[in-house]
């Protein structure tokens, strides 16, 4: 009265292999989980019986336990309560042992006996290979984005019919049709040069960018046009951002692929764990991976707290999220480009402009919230001011965003070239075998470093920021003093910040 039956569980954003084992022995009635289950696992207990007398099928008055392997791996979510039901009816013989082998089965189920779908199908499906895979019928789209073997179905009795062979799988819904979505276009911003050289740069060279000015001067504006200047996904980018997004219970409605890159902007009263991921119970992804391949913009920067800001540092560096728990530990993608927004002092008006209310301790405190190696990480920082009057009712509309993409594809392929996916990733011997600099261009930077106002860190970031200048004009020039120039003052903020 023993049987296995596969099925998967979450551990970050990726799925794992778990074997269903359940044993039905004579004894007094009762139902064991074991093989670290989470709260949510060790429910499941009551669904299945609930699931399995609803759907007409005998439950056995027996000892029943079921053991979850590997059981070093904690078990998390509802998506196990399909495996453990054809687990219990293939022990007592409800169902034959052939019928189900070399079967997954994924899927939350209702005290009826509906199948519900549960977060992370996608990653799940994956961890189960080339196996034939049962999930829940408005699932098999997107489960199909990586197998072709999969079954959908909408009860457990449906299941139960179709392994038997006495009917046949349900038809799925058609998967969505890929539709871009309408992104916010570069054209509504009036004015702001300054602004859209710094938007264009960073989306060539996938240089983090802080805007810094006061309120109502478009700095939500801007950001949230970034992502209409970056390249759609390619293919396997588009399956890890809707794996990510599996993971995180948002998968896209209709199971189709992720196309466009994302957009997250968590509040400024996110916690730590919302923004990195992790978690005690189950490691979910947090807003950085959420925007991997895209864009994280942190506005009112100085408003989140010092402990997430601080531990965005490690991610910025290598991409990954590490989260470490006493029991599991687990690397999340989280590759972005950050946009961060904020004003200039507490009420918002900058010491630039006469009408700031602040004390110089006010704002110095204020800008101490941004720590120096934060600071470092920010390739552009420029300031905002409030759009001319004349630029915002005259003025004809800007560039689309259509013809900015368009130079920025064009630099983006310079980048790969070199062997990076954008200049913001080039090594410093990269730069300095293939981005040599002009005497002009080492003068000036010559200047600036032994003046105090260049770091050696900075040195390296100006450099690729003025590779990037130069490759949206034309790939293939030499990098010159105008080019150097420009990168000096699109970083000319983060001076400001850390000077005053
Ligand atoms: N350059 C511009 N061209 C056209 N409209 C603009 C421009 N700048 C600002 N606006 C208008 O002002 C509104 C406010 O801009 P936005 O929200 O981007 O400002 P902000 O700098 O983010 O302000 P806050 O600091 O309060 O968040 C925009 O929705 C837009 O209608
Ligand atoms: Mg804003």
């Amino acid at each position: 009265m023993l049987s296995t039956v596969l099925s998967a569980t979450l551990h970050g954003v990726e799925g794992r292999l778990v074997e269903v084992e359940v044993h039905v022995s004579s004894g007094l009635p009762s139902f064991t989980v074991v093989g670290l289950p989470d709260a949510a696992v060790r429910e499941s207990r009551d669904r299945v019986r609930a699931a399995v007398l609803s759907t007409g099928l005998k439950w056995p008055a027996q000892r029943i336990t079921v053991n979850l392997a590997p059981s070093s791996l904690r078990k998390t979510g509802a998506g196990l309560d399909l495996a453990v039901a054809i687990g219990v009816l293939t022990a007592v013989g409800a169902l034959a042992g052939g019928e189900v082998a070399g079967t997954g089965f994924i899927g939350e189920l209702g005290l009826d006996g509906s199948l519900r779908s549960a977060p992370g199908i996608v990653p799940m499906v994956s961890a189960l290979g080339t196996k034939r895979v049962v999930v829940p019928l408005g699932c098999v789209p997107e489960a199909r984005l990586l197998s072709s073997r999969v079954c959908g179905a909408r009860t457990l009795s449906e299941v139960v019919d179709a392994v038997r062979g006495r009917r046949d799988w349900p038809a799925p819904p058609p998967p969505a049709t890929l539709v871009s979505r309408a992104q916010p276009d570069l054209a509504d911003v009036r004015g702001q040069l300054v602004g859209r050289r710094a938007l264009e740069v960073a989306a060539a060279g996938g240089h983090h960018l802080l805007l810094v000015g006061p309120p109502g001067s478009g700095k939500t504006m801007l950001a949230t046009r970034l992502p209409g200047l970056l390249p759609p996904l390619e293919r396997s980018e588009a399956l890890e951002v809707t794996r990510i997004y599996s993971a995180a219970g948002l998968s896209v409605p209709g199971g189709a692929l992720a196309t466009d890159p994302p957009l997250r902007a968590p509040h400024h009263g996110a916690t730590e764990v919302s923004v990195l991921g992790g978690g005690t119970a189950c490691l979910r992804p947090g807003e950085l991976s959420l925007a991997h391949c895209g864009v994280l913009f942190l506005d009112e920067l100085a408003e989140f707290s010092v402990a997430v800001l601080d531990a965005l540092r490690q991610p910025l560096e290598e991409g990954v999220v590490r989260v470490r728990r006493a029991r599991s530990a687990v690397d999340l993608p989280a590759r972005i480009l950050l946009v961060g927004a904020m004003n200039p002092c507490p009420c918002g008006e900058g010491a630039m402009r006469g009408a700031c209310r602040c004390t110089d301790h006010s704002r110095a405190r204020y800008q101490r919230r941004l720590s120096a190696p934060l600071l470092d990480r920010f390739d552009l920082a420029v300031p905002l001011c409030r759009p001319d009057v004349g630029d915002l009712l005259g003025a004809p509309c800007g560039e689309p965003s259509a013809k900015v993409a368009e130079r920025v594809r064009l630099a983006r392929a310079a980048a790969v070239v070199r062997g990076v996916r954008v200049n913001a990733e080039l090594p410093v011997t990269t730069l300095r075998q293939e981005c040599p600099l002009s005497a002009g261009a080492t003068a000036l930077l010559e200047r600036r470093l032994r003046s105090g106002t260049l770091s050696a860190r900075g040195l390296h970031r100006v450099w690729r920021v003025a590779r990037t200048v130069a490759d949206l004009e034309d790939p293939g020039q030499p990098l010159t003093e105008r080019h150097v120039a420009e990168a000096l003052a699109l970083r000319a903020a983060r001076e400001t910040l850390i000077l005053s």
